[in-house]
């Protein structure tokens, strides 16, 4: 825990705030067992978390507000809040892990952080400053995401529908608001979303974004064809790539991919 072991010793709270490396071990052992053993595949490296969080805070430091779109065990919301001293919030569906990212900020000692119990449609994002994905919706196909996903219906149409929905959130988005992501989040982002700046961490690429168009805001709904348009969709990155069966649904028999383009009758509509 944060407690230190001697009095010169810094606590896990003091060596992130302080920008010192710090191992993921060091978080991942405050996890429940079960919760750890994902870490590798699903919960956001610690310099990864570092690095996003200090772009996503670049402009208004401590007065941020930041959301991580399925937000896990909090891993990114914890070093985030820690890193920054901003105040940084995660929407996520699983109650289980919800408790679980609530008691590593506790543990860890940051209180600028809260996480929403709820699907990610549910949750207003325009009152926050900076939006943080890390692939969310890999869950929907990749093997172990039914551990994460607790009886959520799965497979592509789920992918698809989970992406198409937060692309179009995305498109009611200020100017001005940062976007980081890591291992993407599905597809592209809408038009207006400026790439400044990548970095190459371990197995995937963190990409930042701020939208700078204000033209694209008097337009906020994405066109209607923009779904439909071939390669809108991204097939996913390696660290989430699932076996593939011949449908595009998760599977065994790997090699076949996704439908890179949305043929709207596959998409399940609200
Ligand atoms: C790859 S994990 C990333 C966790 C965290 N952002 C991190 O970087 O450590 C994606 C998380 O998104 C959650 N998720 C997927 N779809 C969601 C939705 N529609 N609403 C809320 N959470 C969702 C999953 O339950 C999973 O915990």
């Amino acid at each position: 825990m944060s407690r230190k072991n001697h009095a010169s010793d810094p606590t896990l709270k003091e060596r992130l705030a302080s920008g010192h490396e710090v191992e993921d071990d060091a978080v991942d052992r405050l996890l429940p067992p079960w919760v750890s053993a994902l870490s590798e595949v699903h919960w956001t490296p610690v310099a990864v978390a570092a690095a996003a969080a200090a772009f996503l805070t670049d402009e208004r430091r401590q007065s941020a507000r930041v959301l991580d779109v399925g937000a896990g065990a909090g891993k990114f919301c914890v070093v985030g809040a820690a890193s920054t001293g901003a105040r940084f919030e995660g929407v996520e569906r699983n109650p289980t892990l919800v408790g679980v990212a609530t008691l590593l900020a506790r543990d860890i000692g940051v209180d600028r952080v809260h996480f929403h119990c709820a699907a990610m449609e549910q949750l207003d994002w325009q009152s926050y400053h900076g939006l943080y994905f890390f692939n969310p919706f890999g869950e929907y196909f990749i093997e172990d995401g039914s551990k994460i996903l607790e009886g959520q219906p799965r497979g592509w149409r789920a992918y698809a529908h989970q992406v198409r929905t937060a692309i179009a959130k995305l498109y009611l988005m200020p100017t001005g608001t940062r976007v980081a992501t890591y291992h993407g989040l599905g597809a592209s982002l809408p038009p207006g979303f400026d790439l400044v700046a990548t970095e190459r961490f371990g197995t995937g690429i963190l990409r930042c974004y701020i939208r700078r168009d204000p033209l694209s805001i008097a337009s906020p709904h994405p066109p209607e064809d923009f779904f439909e348009r071939p390669g809108i969709f991204e097939e996913p990155t390696a660290v989430l790539r699932p076996a593939w069966n011949n449908d595009g649904e998760a599977g065994t028999d790997a090699g076949h991919g996704p439908p890179l383009a949305c043929d709207e009758g596959e998409l399940e509509h609200e």
